[in-house]
């Protein structure tokens, strides 16, 4: 998979993709390009936003310059970009990113990413040129790069070769193994520390039994139950 975002601070992403499990989705084959919205604008002194229309706080990334960036980088004009590739808007307000879009994404050959900045983005650019806009969650960050960098890591770790057990991947969370719902709690060594015991069932070797337990706590936790 490639996976280009736009973004004002490309070199966050330094940092996303110098770590070891990012790296490692993106040795077995796949692409993350991190493309500097500024070194693409047409305006003078790299201005990237604007205020808005209509008064009031913040900045917001403008159309003009974003259609600069996406041309320059596809070489088609960015109205017809997303008959092509996924072009994915992150802002608050999107559809929530969970383990559904995250497949349907990892499924894509390409991904386009755009995060704005300051207040967001000039409403033409999701108009226009988004497929789709997501958010993370019912909150404001300040920018869309952590949001972008969630939906890579949920993203990346789907692909072949990501994930030192393949296994994992297919038995984690949410994903369909497991009903759709959220995974059994883990245990490791030791077994009794400071008098907490490890559930007995998964020292028993039962590995039938061990299953059934794992799936009754797994179904227990989509219930609503904790949250934790
Ligand atoms: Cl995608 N962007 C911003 N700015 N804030 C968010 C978000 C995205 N998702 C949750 N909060």
């Amino acid at each position: 998979m490639k996976i280009d975002v736009f973004t004002l601070f490309p070199e966050w992403f330094e940092w996303f993709t110098a770590q070891r499990h990012v790296s490692n989705a993106l040795a077995a084959g796949s692409r993350l390009q991190a493309v500097d919205i500024r070194e693409h604008t047409p305006l003078s002194g790299g201005q990237v936003d604007d205020m808005p229309f209509g008064g009031g706080a913040g900045m917001v990334l403008r159309v003009d310059v974003l259609d600069s960036a996406l041309r320059a980088r596809y070489g088609v004009d960015p109205v017809s970009l997303r008959e092509q590739r996924r072009v994915i808007a992150l802002a608050p307000a999107g559809r929530l990113l969970d383990e559904g879009l995250v497949q349907e994404l990892a499924a894509e050959p390409d991904l386009t990413l755009l995060c704005g900045r300051y207040e967001g983005f000039d409403e033409r650019i999701i108009e226009h040129f988004a497929s789709d806009v997501v958010s993370i969650g019912r909150y404001v960050l300040s920018g869309g790069e952590l949001a972008a960098m969630v939906l890579c890591d949920a993203v990346l770790r789907k692909l072949p070769g990501a994930l030192g057990d393949a296994r994992s991947a297919a038995e984690e969370s949410f994903s369909a193994v497991l009903d759709g719902q959220p995974e059994y709690p883990h245990y490791t060594r030791p077994a009794e520390y400071r008098g907490w015991r490890v559930p007995e069932v998964l020292l028993s070797g039962h590995h039938a039994r061990i299953e059934q337990w794992r799936r009754e706590r797994s179904r227990e936790r989509g219930d609503g139950g904790e949250g934790r």
